[in-house]
C-alpha cells in the first residue's frame, strides 16, 4: 500500500501517504499515479464534501526520490513525469472540492508543493518538522507548481528567499512566514481540518488566482516594488554565483515570466525550466555528491563491519590553541565530558574561554539559557595534568606541529589511558605511521584531520596509518560521527589527501604570479570559477610563512627527489626576503587594513613584473580547477583515497570546492576522461608535468570507463 484512502460519514476523504520500505514519503512513479487515482475516486464520489491529505510517517512527504530524478536523463522522460503531476495538482485545485494539506510533520519540496495545491494547510504543532522548497540547493527548482504558487500566496518579494536560498522553518515559523495557514498540536490535526473543510471549506474551494481580479499580493512583476526586486536580485545572484548555477536564474526567469501571466501558462514556463534544470549536469553533480556522498559518509558508509559501535563519555584533547578549543567545543556540545590540556594554565584557560565565548553568543540570542550554557561549561576541564586523561575513551592530539613535541605528549597520554583507548592526531602535514612510532599501540593510533573553525567545518578526515587497525578506524569514525561530523577516511601520504590537493590550487596561483599573470585576473578567476577565495587570498588566509615551511620540510624530507619550483621561488621571495607572512601579520600578497579591507600590495607589480600577452579569464580559471583534479586522480591512483566520491565529498566540505562540479573527480566525469586527458596533456606541454594525467587516467580514457555511472 502506497496511498491509503478512507470516507467517514461526514463526506470527508481522508488521503493518506503510507510508502512501504522507504523511511520517508516521497514522490516517484509509484506514488504518484496512486494518489492520483485516491484523488480522482474522492472527486468522483458524490458522496465526498471535502478531502483531508496526511500521512501516516513520522514525516508528510520529504519531497521528489532523488534516485529517480538522477536516473531520468532524457528531457521528454523528464517533461511527462513533471506534466502529469502538474495536471494533477491543478485537478485539485480546481475540481470544486475542498483541500486540506494536514502536515504532521516534515514538508519539503514536491511534498510541500501537494500542500500548497492544496485550499489549506494545517500543520502539526512538531517541533522537528522543517517545511521549505530546498530544491535549488541540489540544482533544481520546485517542479511541482512551487515557484508559481508560493509567490501568489505570500507574494514574490516574500517567496524570493525560500525559492532562492531552500530556506526550511520550523511549523511555527513557517506561519509566519505565511507558508502554512494554522499550526494546531499534533493530537488534533486531523479533526482540526475536518472541521475547516466542514465550516470553511465550500467557500474557499476556487483559489484567489483562479477568481477574476487576482492581484500578486505585495506588488505585480511590473511595478516599482517589482523592478526593484528583480534587477536588484539579479545583480545579487551574478555577484554571487558568476552564472555558475543555472538554478537560481531560472527559478528567478519561472517567477518573472509565470507570475506575470496565468497560473497555467506560469506552470508551463516551471516545467520547461525544470526539465532542463534537472536533465543538466550541475544538478546532477550536486545530487550525488552533496545528497547521496555526503549522506552515505555522514551514515558511515564505509566504516568496517563486525565492529561493536563505540560511545564516547570522556575525550581527552592536548593543546588548547585554536583547534584544541575548537574540538574541545564540538565535544562538549554533545555531552562529552572534556579534558583540555595545554602547557601552561593559562593555555587551558584561554582554549575554554573558546566554548564559552561560542556558547554566550548563543545565550544573548535566546537559543540557549543560562543554565544550559553552565551545564555545558562544566563539562570541560582544563588542565595541565596528564594524569587528568585517565578513564579518557579517545585523545585528540593538536599541539604544536613537531614531531618531537608530538612524540612527547603521545607517551605521556599513552602512560595514563586505558590500553585500548584511541590516540588520535590532528597533524596537517605530517604522515601518520612516522607520529605512531612514538606509540607504544600504533594499531590504536590514527589521525583526525579537523579543518578550522572547527565548530563551523563539517568535515574531518580520518588518516589511516600503516599499523592502524580496523577496529580502531571503526571507532575513530564513531567518534567523528558522534561530534556531528562527516568523515572521509584517507590512507596514509604526505599533506593526505585534501591538504595535497587544495595546495595545488593555491600552488597554481602562486605560478601564474610567477609567469607574470595579473594578480587581480588570478584571484578573480579563482572565484568566477566558484572558489570560495582567490589562491592568492587563500594564501595569505592560510598564511604564507606556513606554507614556506611546509615546502622547506617537505623538501628536506624528500631530498634529491623534491622537485623545486617557481612555486617555492615565490614563497621564498614573499616571505624570506620581503617578510610578508600573510594575513595575521597584516601583510602578503594583500595589505590588510584595520577595518578588515584588503587590497592587493601595490610592490607586487615590482617583485612579479607582469607578462607583456596576459591570458584570458577562463584560461586561469581552468589551470585553477584542473589541477586539482589532476592531483586527486593521482590520490586515487596512489590509493591514498579509496574511492571517487570520498574525494569529491572531501573537497566540497573541506575547501569549498564547487559543488555544481560535484568535486575534483566530478568534473573529470562531466567533461569526460577523455577530454579531461587530451586538455591536461596539451596543459603538461605548456606548463610542466604537475599537469600530466596519471596512468589511471589514461587508461581509463582508453577503455571508456567512468568514474560514475550516472
Ligand atoms: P596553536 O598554536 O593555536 O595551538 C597549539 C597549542 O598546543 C598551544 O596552545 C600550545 O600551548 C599547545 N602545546 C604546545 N606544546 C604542548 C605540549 N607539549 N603539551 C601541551 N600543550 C602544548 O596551533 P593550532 O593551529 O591549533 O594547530 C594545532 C595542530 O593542529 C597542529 O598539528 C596543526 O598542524 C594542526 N592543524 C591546524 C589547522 C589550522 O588550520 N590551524 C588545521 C588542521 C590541523
Amino acid at each position: 500500500m502506497t496511498i491509503d484512502y478512507k470516507l467517514d460519514a461526514d463526506g470527508i476523504a481522508t488521503i493518506t501517504w503510507a510508502m512501504q520500505d522507504v523511511p520517508m514519503n516521497v514522490l516517484n512513479q509509484q506514488s504518484i499515479p496512486a494518489f492520483a487515482d485516491a484523488v480522482k475516486r474522492a472527486q468522483a464520489d458524490s458522496a465526498v464534501k471535502g478531502v483531508i491529505v496526511t500521512s501516516a510517517k513520522a514525516d508528510f512527504i520529504a519531497g521528489a526520490d532523488l534516485n529517480m530524478v538522477l536516473a531520468l536523463k532524457d528531457a521528454a522522460g523528464m517533461l511527462d513525469f513533471v506534466s502529469s503531476l502538474h495536471s494533477l495538482l491543478r485537478g485539485i485545485e480546481t475540481g470544486g472540492k475542498p483541500y486540506v494539506a494536514a502536515m504532521n510533520g516534515t514538508a519539503l519540496g514536491g511534498g510541500y508543493e501537494i500542500a500548497l495545491a492544496c485550499h489549506r494547510r494545517i500543520a502539526a504543532d512538531n517541533p522537528k518538522a522543517l517545511i521549505g522548497l530546498p530544491e535549488v540547493t541540489l540544482g533544481l527548482l520546485p517542479g511541482g507548481g512551487g515557484t508559481q504558487r508560493l509567490p501568489r500566496v505570500i507574494g514574490v518579494r516574500n517567496a524570493l528567499p525560500f525559492l532562492l536560498e531552500g530556506k526550511k522553518l520550523a511549523p511555527k515559523k513557517a506561519l509566519e512566514a505565511g507558508l502554512v495557514d494554522e499550526v494546531v498540536p499534533a493530537d488534533e490535526l486531523l479533526s482540526r481540518a475536518k472541521e475547516w473543510l466542514l465550516a470553511d471549506g465550500a467557500k474557499n474551494a476556487t483559489r484567489p488566482w483562479d477568481q477574476k481580479g487576482f492581484k500578486l499580493p505585495g506588488g505585480a512583476v511590473q511595478s516599482p516594488a517589482g523592478y526593484e526586486t528583480f534587477t536588484a536580485g539579479n545583480a545579487m545572484l551574478r555577484a554571487k554565483t558568476f552564472g555558475n548555477y543555472p538554478a537560481p536564474e531560472a527559478i528567478l526567469n519561472c517567477v518573472y515570466n509565470g507570475c506575470q501571466v496565468d497560473i497555467d501558462t506560469g506552470c508551463k514556463v516551471e516545467i520547461r525550466e525544470f526539465a532542463k534544470l534537472a536533465t543538466g549536469v550541475e544538478s546532477k553533480n550536486m545530487i550525488r555528491s552533496l545528497f547521496f556522498g555526503i549522506t552515505a559518509a555522514s551514515k558511515l558508509a564505509s566504516r568496517p563491519q563486525g565492529v561493536p559501535k563505540a560511545s564516547y563519555r570522556k575525550v581527552g584533547i592536548l593543546g588548547a590553541g585554536m583547534m584544541g578549543a575548537g574540538i574541545a567545543f564540538s565535544s562538549a556540545e554533545v555531552g562529552m565530558e572534556v579534558v583540555l590540556l595545554d602547557s601552561s594554565a593559562e593555555g587551558a584557560a584561554r582554549g575554554k574561554a573558546y566554548s564559552e565565548g561560542l556558547w554566550n553568543k548563543r545565550v544573548g540570542a535566546k537559543r540557549m539559557t543560562e543554565t544550559e550554557c553552565a551545564a555545558k561549561l562544566a563539562l570541560i576541564k582544563p588542565t595541565t595534568d596528564f594524569a587528568d586523561l585517565a578513564g579518557c575513551d579517545i585523545v585528540v592530539e593538536a599541539v604544536f606541529e613537531d614531531r618531537a613535541i608530538k612524540a612527547d605528549v603521545t607517551r605521556k597520554a599513552e602512560a595514563v589511558i586505558a590500553s585500548n583507548a584511541i590516540f588520535a592526531s590532528n597533524t596537517s602535514t605530517l604522515p601518520i605511521s612516522g607520529l605512531a612510532e612514538a606509540s607504544a599501540r600504533p594499531a590504536n593510533f590514527i589521525g583526525l584531520h579537523f579543518f578550522s573553525p572547527v565548530d563551523k567545518m563539517p568535515l574531518v578526515e580520518i588518516i589511516r596509518g600503516k599499523a592502524t587497525s580496523d577496529d580502531c578506524l571503526a571507532r575513530a569514525m564513531d567518534f567523528v560521527k558522534a561530534i556531528r561530523k562527516t568523515p572521509i577516511v584517507v590512507n596514509d601520504s604526505r599533506g593526505f589527501y585534501t591538504s595535497r590537493v587544495f595546495s595545488t590550487y593555491v600552488g597554481e596561483g602562486l605560478a601564474l604570479l610567477a609567469e607574470g599573470v595579473k594578480p587581480a585576473l588570478i584571484d578573480n578567476a579563482g572565484r568566477m570559477a566558484g572558489m570560495p577565495v582567490g589562491p592568492l587570498a587563500l594564501a595569505d588566509e592560510v598564511s604564507l610563512e606556513l606554507m614556506a615551511r611546509i615546502r622547506k620540510q617537505t623538501a628536506a624530507d624528500l631530498g634529491a627527489a623534491y622537485q623545486r619550483s617557481a612555486i617555492d621561488d615565490v614563497c621564498d621571495r614573499i616571505v624570506d626576503q620581503l617578510g610578508r607572512l600573510g594575513k595575521k601579520a597584516g601583510k602578503g600578497f594583500y595589505d590588510y587594513a584595520q577595518d578588515g579591507q584588503k587590497r592587493l600590495w601595490a610592490g607586487l607589480a615590482k617583485e612579479f613584473p607582469l607578462a607583456t600577452i596576459q591570458p584570458s579569464v577562463e584560461e586561469v580559471k581552468q589551470r585553477l580547477m584542473l589541477i586539482q583534479s589532476v592531483e586527486t586522480a593521482r590520490c586515487l591512483e596512489e590509493k591514498v583515497l579509496l574511492a571517487p566520491i570520498d574525494a569529491d565529498v572531501g573537497a566540497i566540505l573541506g575547501w569549498g570546492f564547487p559543488a555544481f562540479l560535484g568535486g575534483p573527480i566530478g568534473q573529470i566525469h562531466s567533461l569526460g576522461v577523455a577530454a579531461f586527458v587530451k586538455t591536461c596533456e596539451a596543459l603538461a606541454k605548456r606548463h610542466g608535468p604537475r599537469f600530466a594525467p596519471p596512468p589511471l587516467l589514461r587508461d581509463m580514457a582508453a577503455s571508456g570507463k567512468r568514474f560514475y555511472d550516472r
